[in-house]
């Protein structure tokens, strides 16, 4: 139970990692806030949740937008009077290569990965500022920190990601607020399974531990964050890939 009373808003929380972040926050006694775009698995997961006693609501959300993140927030305080945890794990890929990239999808990739990180923290921060504590836990990518071909949108929000975790983690520890980061590798969710398997299995020979991290490698180390085993961890990247490059 590292988590008994904690309350963690998880973003992007109704799939893959995030999902695995609900539930590992669960069981070790949080209250979760599923806060997701994708309405039809977010009631779908609130009730598998429910099945198995955990404490876990699901929230609709779209972290691009100011007033959707404001409500989230609103609901939150509402429901649980507080916010310890904000895991800002949303994120979308758009993939095309430099010159066959649209300004759009360009665009649409930076407000998701990039600004909706911006909107949640900034929402979220009065409330940590207040109680004097919080942990804030920004998903970077091996991709932010090593580029990866055709990602040139993703990459760029992903190291912006941890240029926003380590200013941060400068304003804030000085009021009792972790910031840090983890930096998945290739990680067995729909992101990665719409790739072709040719590519898939490209990726696991490249990886020390030849496999595709699971969605329970990446929650492992959100759990370890958010918890107070990490209370002196602050401004890191945590980089959770099977050892992909050293
Ligand atoms: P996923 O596609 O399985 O889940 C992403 C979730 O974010 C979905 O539930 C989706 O509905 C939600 N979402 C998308 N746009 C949103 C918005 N505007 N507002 C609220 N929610 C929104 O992806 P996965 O793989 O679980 O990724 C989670 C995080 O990990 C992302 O930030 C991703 O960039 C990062 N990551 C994933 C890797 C992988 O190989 N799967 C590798 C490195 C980083």
């Amino acid at each position: 139970m590292r988590m008994k009373g904690k309350v963690a808003i998880i973003t992007g929380g109704a799939n893959g990692i995030g999902l695995a972040a609900c539930h590992r926050f669960a069981e070790e006694g949080a209250k979760v806030i599923m806060a997701d775009f994708d309405e039809a698995s977010g009631a779908e997961q609130e009730a598998v949740g429910k099945e198995k006693g955990f404490e876990l609501t699901f929230v609709q959300v779209d972290v691009a937008n100011r007033e959707s993140v404001a409500q989230l927030i609103e609901k939150t305080l509402d429901l649980h009077g507080k916010i310890d945890v904000l895991i800002n794990n949303a994120g979308i890929t758009n993939d095309a290569t430099l010159l066959k990239m649209d300004p759009a999808v360009f665009q649409r990739v930076l407000d998701v990965n990039l600004t909706g990180v911006f909107n949640c923290t900034q929402a979220v921060v009065p409330h940590m500022i207040e109680a004097g504590s919080g942990k804030i836990i920004n998903t970077s990518s091996v991709s932010g920190v090593y580029g990866n071909f055709g990602q040139t949108n993703y990459a760029a929000t992903k190291a912006a990601v941890i240029g926003m975790t380590k200013t941060w983690a400068k304003e804030f520890g000085r009021k009792g607020i972790n910031v840090n980061a983890v930096a998945p590798g290739f990680t067995a969710t729909a992101m990665v399974k719409k790739m072709p398997e040719k590519v898939i299995a490209q990726m696991e020979s490249a990886v020390s531990l030849q496999r595709l991290g699971e969605p329970e490698d990446i929650a492992n180390a959100y759990l370890f964050l958010a918890s107070e085993e990490s209370n002196y961890v602050h401004g890191h990247v945590m980089h959770v890939d099977g050892g992909i490059m050293m």
